[in-house]
């Protein structure tokens, strides 16, 4: 029988919680502690101890995180950062709003994290060393920092990473907004890996407000007191301001949502893995699929993305043919951030990322959100083995083979 699976919907969930959630609201429109206050200071004590840091500051979005990281970490007018081109727009576009230059260096073929050798090789062509400080040649641009991106809830490999920061004196930020309560290689959480972590409470995100939200986490008290200070229009006390800075305050609203879902999210997260596991299970023998790879850490499935690797049904076509029957999917990411334009600006900066921008054309994300029933993630397995199927596919791309109709 033909079931209907959305992409993603937090109905379910609302369901479950909804009591207690109208409970909290209430309290912050009793208490009228709309921005600041008690709601915000227990959030982000809450969430400094669970991903096991010293300081949390809570702020407006992920896109802010990581604007108040860089400017917390004094970035300059034409620095270069060093970040992957598969990653949603703001881990590049705020190295840009400050007048630095993000440079690209292509993924690992099998996490979609980036790809630490080739950050080395590019390093070896592309700089020297002087006065303590990496300089790209061409441009005489100094390379400020790193920005790994925990692709799809899977951190980056902060044990190599680290590694060259140090060699290199370059600080690194962690986009963790994809990746709450992960843990990487090292047994390490999520948050704990950078100089600077920044998560994102986007309402789809594992841990998702009922609007938007962000936070950096950082174990450096003076990086710190730097960020609560950015995020308030730069003032130190109510009317001394003594740099430039936002409006980036996580409201009470928000502050009191967040605080009782984080009472959840272990499960949440536990729940996407086993969803992952069902999906690995029943799709690793379709010939054209490449399901993710998991490095040894703990993956927390913000998005389950497979890739397509068949010449003969195009990416469009498999998803015509899942709505169909009722799958809904998306697409993560449409293009690598080396095509978008204004990220790109020197053209003497650019570095070719043929894996990334391959994979924009053949990745595609399944329905994977904690409240999906075990039998709806084994219907979406039976469609994806009717579809293949149905176009009787045999091999894994290269190979041109003609599509035979059922
Ligand atoms: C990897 C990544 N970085 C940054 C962001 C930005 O977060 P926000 O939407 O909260 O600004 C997102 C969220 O979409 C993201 O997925």
């Amino acid at each position: 029988m033909k079931k209907n699976i959305p992409f993603f919907s937090l109905q379910r969930q609302y369901e479950n919680m909804k009591e207690k959630l109208n409970l909290v609201i209430k309290d912050v429109l009793e208490s009228q502690k709309f921005i600041g206050g008690n709601f915000v200071e227990s959030f982000e004590k809450k969430f400094s101890c669970y991903t096991k840091t010293t300081h949390a500051i809570s702020c407006n979005s992920g896109t802010n995180a990581l604007w108040l990281a860089l400017k917390a970490l004094d970035i300059k007018q034409n620095d270069i950062v060093l970040t992957t081109p598969f990653s949603f727009i703001s881990s590049s576009s705020e190295i840009v709003s400050l007048g630095a230059h993000p440079v690209f260096v292509d993924i690992d073929t099998k996490t979609f994290n980036i790809d630490i050798a080739k950050i080395e090789t590019w390093i070896e062509k592309n700089t020297l060393y002087k006065e303590n400080r990496l300089i790209e040649k061409r441009t005489g641009h100094p390379i400020s920092g790193i920005i790994p991106v925990d692709i799809f809830g899977q951190c980056a490999d902060y044990k190599k990473i680290k590694l060259i920061a140090e060699k290199y004196n370059l600080w690194i930020i962690q986009d963790s907004c994809q990746s709450i309560g992960a843990v990487d290689s090292q047994g390490k959480k999520a948050g704990t890996q950078a100089n600077i972590s920044c998560f994102s409470f986007y309402p789809t995100k594992n841990l998702g407000a009922f609007g938007d939200g962000g936070c950096c986490t950082t174990n450096n008290q003076f990086l710190a007191e730097k960020i609560i200070q950015l995020r308030n229009h730069g003032r130190k006390t109510h009317y001394n301001y003594t740099m430039y800075g936002i409006n980036s305050r996580l409201d009470g609203i928000q502050a009191a949502v967040l605080n009782e879902k984080l009472n959840f999210i272990d499960d949440w997260n536990d729940k996407r893995r086993s969803i992952a596991k069902i999906y690995n299970e029943k799709l690793s023998n379709i010939d054209f699929i490449q399901i993710p790879e998991s490095n040894n850490g703990k993956h927390v499935f913000h998005q389950y993305c497979i890739n397509i690797k068949s010449n003969c049904l195009q990416r469009d076509e498999f998803i015509y043919q899942l709505n169909k029957m009722g799958i809904g999917t998306n697409i993560y990411y449409p293009k690598a951030l080396t095509q978008i334009e204004f990220l790109n600006k020197d053209k003497r900066l650019k570095n070719n990322c043929p894996i990334a921008q391959n994979l924009t054309q053949t990745i595609l994300a399944l329905p994977i959100w904690p409240e999906l029933k075990n039998e709806e993630v084994e219907y979406v397995c039976s469609c994806i083995k009717k579809v293949a199927k149905k176009f009787k596919i045999k091999q894994t791309g290269i190979k041109k083979e003609t599509i035979i109709r059922l």
